[in-house]
């Protein structure tokens, strides 16, 4: 049996398989009803990638298996061997069109057989999660572009028993990669439902991805990758040949294939690896071995081991050097696993050794600089007070954390800079949780990492190993003290709280009109490539990320970075904000795309924004004013749009007078839209935003306008949803917008 008829047969039963939907569907449904994975702007992915055909009805369905006749090669006979891989390549893209046709079909029932959320749920049977949808995809996607993610393994199949399935996840998990799961054994077990068993958490948050039980849910993975080239690459719809290229250069993939490969999964296979990715199994199948058209294997089978040797040990290594990936991990020297795909775990209560803070024991983390480089001695942890052995499981302890830092280019500014880190650096260390900053923080080791041997010194070498790693450049040495002893960590808290306060002031006091130098921000340029981000010091970077101290401190870190220095020069508008250097800088940074900004304005030469906006402010022209909607309202808006609807539309790095993507600290800056209105012409906002913002908007509205209470007359959710009922309610309450001079 050559792999190029089980792959061709495989493409001919899926095809198959999916006339047979399609006709029955077409009985049940009109031609015209809607087929669509959720929010999405990519079709069905694969084929839209392919052909540049947009597929959104059942109806349409039909083109897409027509499609796939077309490709099916004759089945070539056995004994016919082919170096060149023409009839199993059309065969496996033959396969995943046919997929897309079968997994598209199933948006079509109800309820739909997919839990649609980015995370599996604690409990139940309805955990496998189909087609990611365009926002969770933007936020992975680039992690992709980035290097922050390689790239994924598919696992097909299963393991032969629960354990081995964990050891393999946890494994691609420390190298970083994704995993996406689907298929079953031919005992109907699947890779996915024996982590399930085994309480392990998964979705994206833990990169273990479980996509579908059937077999035809593999091509989510393939339309995953055909998304990433196409938003981020640079791909255009059709354009087959770069998006195939676009893959096999940049993303690092493969498929696992484990326990018997049936005809059905060569072909999931055969698409595969026109994309590039290989195939390694876990048994004795077939194989192309490397012929004239290929660089490396393509299926293959792990080889031999002895009785005592289990091909699983090692086969995630196989896989990975098979397909050519460098997995550089910098190490950190803790009992447990590290890396960017522990990020997403959660530790329940039950499963807590010991806490602290979350209001409820006192706890703080606080970095600092010394002048004195024998302040500091690097590397030194220290603990005074209990360490996890002295309490019981689920104790709660206070925490303080001082992190001293000295280095010969540290600066002041460095410092919440580097603090900040602190929580992504907790979260990545699996069986440790992170939450919050400051003094507000809260933090939990799990009794499992306990039981690999993490105590609470191992806090301060996480911090020694990564803050080395990232800002090797400006920290020399860096020391840790750990405190859990209630009195000490009152008494450290308190110089905490006088630094933070300190900070806070200095960026809450400065004015854009006190510096000559603003900064820009280049890093959304990977997804829109004109997009530039000028952040002034009232008014930070959109995603809520950057202020100017952050970026003046990024860019003194690493000047070759995203942040440079963009220098005012003349002054052209002083109401409007807009300044010679910076519509220079603008030009080039935007290859021409853009010729001016204004930091003051959402009408006249507006910012432009990527998709990474933390909040939306947008025009509502009846009332005379902006509504601000922030990302995690996903309810209907008085625009009759919701977020996303909105967020899809702008983005991009397109100027969109009457639009704009703005931070949550920008709302309550003097400069907020001050060359339109300023605070008064805030009509709507969603409850939650006033509750974030609410004391500080009043607080400033109260000063400059003498109007008291003013989130009062914001309209929110509660109050209206309808553009009229916002007019109404303006008009109820003597609103300042309705006075104002009209906006457009
Ligand atoms: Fe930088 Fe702006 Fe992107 Fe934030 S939104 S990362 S400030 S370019
Ligand atoms: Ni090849
Ligand atoms: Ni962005």
């Amino acid at each position: 049996k050559k792999i190029a008829s089980a792959a061709i047969r495989g493409a001919k039963d899926v095809y198959q398989e999916a006339r047979e939907e399609l006709d029955q569907a077409l009985e049940e449904y009109d031609s015209g009803a809607k087929v669509e994975f959720p929010n999405t702007a990519y079709f069905l992915p694969v084929y839209y990638s392919m052909t540049g055909t947009e597929i959104d009805t059942v109806g349409g369905l039909k083109t897409v298996l027509d499609d796939v006749e077309q490709l099916l090669p004759e089945e070539p006979s056995d004994e016919l061997w082919t170096p060149y891989l023409g009839h199993t390549l059309d065969a496996g893209m033959a396969t995943l069109f046919a997929d897309e046709v079968i997994e598209g079909l199933k948006y079509v029932e109800e309820p739909i057989p997919y839990h649609m959320e980015e995370n599996c749920p604690p409990e139940g049977d309805d955990f496998w999660l189909g087609a990611a949808n365009d926002n969770m995809f933007r936020k992975r996607g680039l992690e992709f572009v980035d290097g922050s993610a390689p790239g994924f393994a598919a696992i097909v199949g299963a393991a032969p028993d629960n354990e081995t399935a964990v050891d393999i996840a946890k494994e691609l998990q420390e190298k970083n990669l994704y995993v996406f799961m689907s298929g079953s054994n031919p005992e109907g077990v699947s890779f996915a439902e024996q982590l399930r068993e085994e309480g392990v958490q998964m979705g994206w948050d833990t990169r273990l991805v479980p996509f579908g039980k059937d077999i035809t849910a593999t091509v989510f993975a393939l339309g995953f990758a055909s998304r990433v080239a196409m938003a981020f690459g640079g791909v255009e719809p059709g354009d087959y040949r770069r998006n195939l290229t676009y893959n096999k250069n940049r993303t690092y993939a493969f498929v696992l294939a484990l326990d018997e490969v049936d005809d059905r999964k060569y072909a999931q296979a055969a698409g595969a690896i026109n994309f590039g990715f290989p195939t390694v199994a876990d048994t004795d199948i077939p194989e192309i071995l490397p012929t004239g058209i290929c660089t490396y294997e393509h299926v293959v089978a792990m080889p031999k081991q002895t009785d005592e040797e289990d091909i699983h040990d090692e086969i995630v290594q196989k896989a990975i050097e098979v397909r050519g990936l460098k997995v550089e991990i910098d190490e950190v020297p803790v009992p447990v696993s590290y890396g960017p795909a522990f990020e997403g775990q959660i530790i329940r209560k039950e499963d807590v050794h010991v806490e602290f803070g979350g209001q409820r024991t006192p706890s703080f983390e606080y970095l600092r600089m010394f002048d004195d480089s024998d302040a500091v001695e690097d590397g030194k942890v220290t603990l005074e007070g209990p360490d996890v052995d002295d309490v019981e499981p689920g104790t709660q302890l206070p925490l303080g954390i001082v992190v001293d830092v000295y280095g010969r280019d540290m600066q002041e500014d460095f410092e919440p800079v580097m603090e900040r880190m602190i929580h992504t650096y907790f979260n990545q260390a699996s069986g440790i949780w992170h939450n919050g900053q400051r003094d507000i923080n809260w933090i939990r080791i799990s009794q499992e990492a306990v039981a690999e041997g993490f105590t609470i010194e191992h806090i301060g070498d996480v911090l020694h190993a990564r803050l080395h790693q990232e800002y090797g450049a400006v920290a020399d040495k860096i020391q840790v003290r750990l405190y859990t002893e209630e009195e000490k960590v009152l008494e450290k808290q308190e110089l905490a709280r006088e630094a933070y306060s300190e900070r806070d002031d200095r960026i809450r006091e400065m004015t854009d009109e006190e510096v000559d130098t603003f900064y820009s921000c280049v890093l959304c340029q990977s997804f829109a490539p004109d997009h530039v981000c000028i952040i002034t010091p009232e008014r930070s970077g959109l995603c809520g990320g950057y202020t100017w101290l952050d970026a003046k401190a990024n860019y003194e870190i690493i000047p070759s970075g995203p942040n440079q220095p963009v220098k005012k020069g003349e002054c052209l508008d002083e109401v409007s904000g807009k300044w010679r250097g910076v519509n220079e800088y603008l030009e080039e940074a935007s290859r021409g795309n853009l010729t001016e900004f204004s930091a003051y304005s959402m009408m006249d030469a507006p910012m432009t924004s990527c998709g990474c906006f933390e909040c939306i402010a947008t025009l509502v022209p009846t009332a005379n004013g902006v509504m601000i909607v922030p990302r995690e309202f996903d309810g209907m808006t008085p625009a009759g749009m919701t977020f996303s609807t909105m967020a899809g539309q702008v983005g991009g790095g397109v100027q969109t007078p009457g639009f704009i993507g703005i931070s949550k600290l920008y709302i309550t800056s003097d400069k907020f839209i001050s060359a339109d209105g300023g605070h008064p012409r805030i009509v709507w906002m969603p409850k939650t935003l006033k509750q974030d913002v609410g004391e500080l908007l009043n607080k400033k509205v109260e000063e400059k306008h003498g109007i008291e209470n003013f989130t009062e007359m914001i309209a929110d959710e509660e109050i209206a949803t309808k553009e009229e009922e916002v007019v109404e309610f303006l008009q109820e309450v003597g609103h300042p917008a309705l006075e104002l001079e009209p906006m457009m």
